[in-house]
């Protein structure tokens, strides 16, 4: 007993010598350890052994004892203790990545919630990005706020004074931002159900406890918002009142006038994610900030709807408290958005082409979204779309009931036309089976094509 407790005692001791060591390292011989920890030879030994045993210690006879080499990593690297180390994935953040991953070549990639190449701003982008770059002090730091003439523009666009106004690299961390600077972790979010998944996964991502609000044709109820507010008592509302996506949906008057009234008696922030302003083909109402003296909305536009992905250029609006909260919040992400990007996107808004690419953009969308719409009618029934969208990009497709989404979406896959199924656009249980299908993605002559393929999908799942 005495002999084991002795040996314990001594193998901790080495055992702590050799973590204070590196990989390789000689220990002093057995004759020295027995002098420096006043034990007999069997002790050391036994100690010894049961280290080489426990992979602390290697042993070579007639050479000595050394602190073992670290373990080779498996082939391909054994990275299996972060699955321990990292715990449960969050949910929807495969979802966002399968819709950010870049199409396949030779695919109809009507998952995408950008435009397609042909669209794209890209030649004015070629102008106004070699402008930008002859600009002197265009690899200089910028306020966190922006470069003061890009939030004179969006400020003017949205009508409102430039001391309100944050450049943000586009609206996804924006809303990172906006989700972390308004509330913190563990506070409840109202949300429309279905919605954007990227801000789904972003208010997950800060902590926040997301409570879905149903919405119907004209965006959200707002006796259901009313009755959550009662039931989670949330400050923060994120919400899409212009052709929402997924679904397309715009808020009617009276639901616009019933949300303000909401947020004025609750104290409710909205955080309006205004992405689809350029999107309207009729007359697109103004945003619920333009008239909102009290500072309940926060307001969030993009240019990389509107020109192309890679402009990650938008803008926040904020008054009152929340502006320092969210300038605090943004800096802390990224500092600044690059002043190359910013005079980039200023030289874009500024130049008289900029007008003609959005009217050319509105006459390319409607068309495509009446071709893809009249051919899906024709193949699945009229039932299998709710509205014609007034804007954005999406058609929101209703599948049969009994239909699983995810194995449509499959299917589709396997005839080259990629779609995002519906279930991850909701916070909760989905409550039907659809699919969200981006119609910029379908020039109108290929619509028949990508509609029958669909149709050919949902029978074959
Ligand atoms: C509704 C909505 N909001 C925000 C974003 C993020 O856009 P970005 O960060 O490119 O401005 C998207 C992108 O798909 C979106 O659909």
């Amino acid at each position: 007993m005495k002999t084991d407790n002795s040996t314990a005692r001594i193998a901790q001791a080495l055992r702590h010598r050799a973590t204070a060591l590196p990989p390789g390292a000689a220990l002093p011989s057995v004759r020295a350890l027995m002098r420096d920890m006043g034990v007999g030879p069997a002790t050391v030994q036994q100690a010894l052994r049961q280290l080489a045993r426990e992979g602390v210690l290697e042993s070579f006879p007639g050479r000595g004892t050394f602190v073992a080499a670290l373990p080779a990593p498996a082939a391909g690297g054994d990275t299996l203790w972060q699955t321990l180390a990292l715990g449960p994935a969050r949910a929807g953040a495969a979802d966002l990545l399968t819709l950010s991953e870049l199409p396949p070549a030779g695919t109809f990639a009507l998952h995408v919630g950008y435009l397609p190449p042909e669209l794209r701003a890209t030649s004015l982008l070629d102008v106004a990005a070699a402008r930008a770059l002859r600009q002197p002090g265009v690899w200089d730091r910028m306020p966190g706020t922006g470069l003061p003439a890009l939030r004179r523009w969006f400020a003017a666009s949205i009508g409102c004074p430039e001391h309100e106004v944050i450049v943000c690299p586009g609206t996804q961390p924006a809303l990172a931002a906006a989700f972390q600077g308004l509330a913190a972790p563990g506070s409840p979010v109202l949300m429309e159900s279905p919605t954007y998944l990227g801000a789904l996964l972003a208010a997950r991502a800060a902590g926040l406890v997301v409570v879905p609000v149903p919405t119907d044709g004209e965006g959200v109820r707002p006796e259901a918002l009313a009755a959550a507010l009662h039931a989670s008592g949330a400050r923060l509302l994120y919400l899409q009142p212009t052709h929402a996506n997924p679904t397309g949906a715009s808020l009617t008057p009276a639901r616009r006038a019933a949300v303000m009234e909401l947020a004025r008696r609750h104290g409710l922030f909205i955080l309006e994610d205004d992405w689809a302003r350029d999107f309207g083909f009729a007359a697109t109402p103004p945003p619920l900030a333009a008239d909102d003296p009290q500072g309940h909305v926060i307001l969030l536009r993009s240019l990389t709807k509107c020109a192309a992905p890679g402009l990650r250029v938008g803008a926040l609006r904020v008054r009152g408290a929340a502006f320092e909260r969210l300038r605090a919040a943004r800096v802390a992400v990224d500092f600044f958005v690059p002043a190359l990007l910013q005079e980039t996107a200023l030289n874009l808004l500024t130049a008289p082409s900029w007008p003609r690419h959005l009217r050319r953009l509105h006459a390319a969308l409607r068309a495509r979204r009446d071709a893809l719409a009249a051919a899906l009618c024709d193949v699945l029934g009229s039932t299998c779309l709710d509205t014609l969208p007034a804007g954005g990009l999406h058609l929101w497709l209703r599948l049969p009931g009994e239909a699983d989404d995810e194995a449509v979406a499959r299917a589709a896959a396997r005839r080259q036309v990629l779609v995002s199924p519906g279930r991850a656009w909701f916070p909760a249980e989905a409550s039907e089976p659809r699919l969200r299908l981006s119609f910029a993605a379908v020039d109108p002559a290929d619509a028949p094509t990508v509609a029958t393929r669909i149709a050919e999908a949902l029978r074959e799942a």
